[in-house]
């Protein structure tokens, strides 16, 4: 236990993105923060969330009413995974940590940080919350890509069973048992194995699709692990015509040449089914440049269009994570635990001091940039 005078009060609030089940905290990180001594947690009652109410009160956390948080105490942090509703415009006069989105000049960016100025408010952004060597202390990586591939390989066994069918509506599973049960029994009905390669196979993502590949019953021959030594060579690669499933996991950070061209969708290859995970839609660099959409998980597949009969399905769902809510909440609470156990002393750790820097300088940020 650290020695700190007053405890620190984190306040996870419910989410209000529709079909966000995730949470930032889990019951289980709960439990340890609270065993630490130096916390006191309020949890917002929930019906989306995957946890409980009763499993954060069974942690020791005082349970309190939705959406309750603008009333909380001025110390209380208000911890959350996704934006506030855009059409709330009130001052934010607390310290929250979130998934703000607006420190890449994204729509209305000004317009959140603003809030925060007016309240007085702090901002600790979960995704510039980075350890020494500027890697992401927490991250949904690892479950994108799992999920990612589940989705892939899924799709693939539906063109098998009901080709020309439109693909179901996905919903989210309670855990990941269900999910992989699912699959190795659409597999067994298919009665053969597809080949997938996973590109960035060392990242989050890239190890999350190779492992579910795996749990799925994809033998080892046909799981094809391609990273940075594989691509050096500069694509498009053929390589990816002849396998059935393309999962794209990289990190996307400057200008490279196309994994995948129209000119080889249109030509002859086994190809049928790409997850875009890493989903660079819309950047000039996408290296997957035959198309410019993201999906839903209402509408999870898009038809590419190709002169080759054969059918090219791609899904590029940005939020692939809240597939496997409960899974997805326990890794990245966990993986956020350390650093969270370092808030009663953050103004001498250098995880939130960076975090809170890179705010201010957000804001100042305002003046000179449209
Ligand atoms: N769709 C979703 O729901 C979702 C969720 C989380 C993250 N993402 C996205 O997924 C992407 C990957 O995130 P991550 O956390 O796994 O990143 P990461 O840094 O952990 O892994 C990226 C991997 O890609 C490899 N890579 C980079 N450039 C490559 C290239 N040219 N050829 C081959 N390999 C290359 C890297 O070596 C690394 O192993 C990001 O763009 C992220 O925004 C999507």
């Amino acid at each position: 236990m650290s020695s700190t005078a007053a405890t620190t009060h984190l306040w996870l609030r419910e989410e209000t993105k529709p079909m966000e089940h995730r949470a930032a905290l889990s019951p289980e990180v709960c439990k340890k923060l609270l065993a630490d001594g130096n916390f006191e947690i309020t949890v917002e009652e929930s019906k989306e969330r995957i946890f409980a109410d009763s499993e954060y009160a069974e942690a020791g956390c005082r349970i309190v009413p939705g959406d309750s948080w603008r009333t909380a105490p001025q110390d209380a942090i208000i911890t959350g995974l996704k934006e506030l509703p855009e059409n709330d415009t009130t001052p934010l006069p607390h310290t929250h940590i979130m998934f703000a989105h607006c420190y890449k000049r994204q729509g209305g960016w000004k317009d959140v940080l603003s809030r925060f100025v007016e309240g007085k408010g702090l901002l600790y952004d979960l995704e510039f919350l980075q350890d020494d060597s500027g890697r992401r202390v927490a991250a949904f990586g690892f479950y994108a890509g799992f999920t990612g591939s589940a989705v892939g390989i899924d799709a693939w066994c539906h063109q098998q069973l009901h080709a020309g069918e439109k693909y179901p509506v996905i919903k989210p599973y309670p855990n990941e048992d269900v999910l992989i049960a699912e699959t190795k029994e659409k597999l067994a009905k298919v009665g053969k194995m597809p080949k997938i390669m996973v590109m960035g196979a060392l990242g989050r993502c890239g190890s999350g699709a190779v492992s579910y590949a795996r749990k799925a019953g994809i033998p080892e021959e046909n799981i094809v692990k391609w990273d940075m030594a594989e691509t050096a060579k500069g694509g498009p690669f053929q390589e990816i015509m002849d396998v059935d499933i393309f999962v794209n996991c990289i990190y996307l950070s400057s200008q490279i040449p196309p994994f995948v061209t129209q000119a080889q969708i249109d030509s002859e290859r086994q190809l049928s089914v790409i997850v875009d995970v890493s989903c660079d839609t819309t950047n000039p660099f996408n290296p997957i440049p035959i198309y410019n959409v993201n999906t839903t998980f209402d509408d999870a597949l898009i038809d590419i269009k190709s002169s080759n009969p054969k059918p090219l399905q791609l899904c590029s769902i940005d939020h692939l994570p809240t597939m496997l809510p409960r899974e997805a909440s326990n890794q990245f609470a966990s993986d956020l635990l350390p650093t969270l156990l370092q808030l009663p002393n953050r103004e001498t750790a250098p995880v939130w001091t960076r975090a809170e820097k890179l705010f201010h300088e957000k804001v100042e940020s305002m003046a000179t940039t449209d």
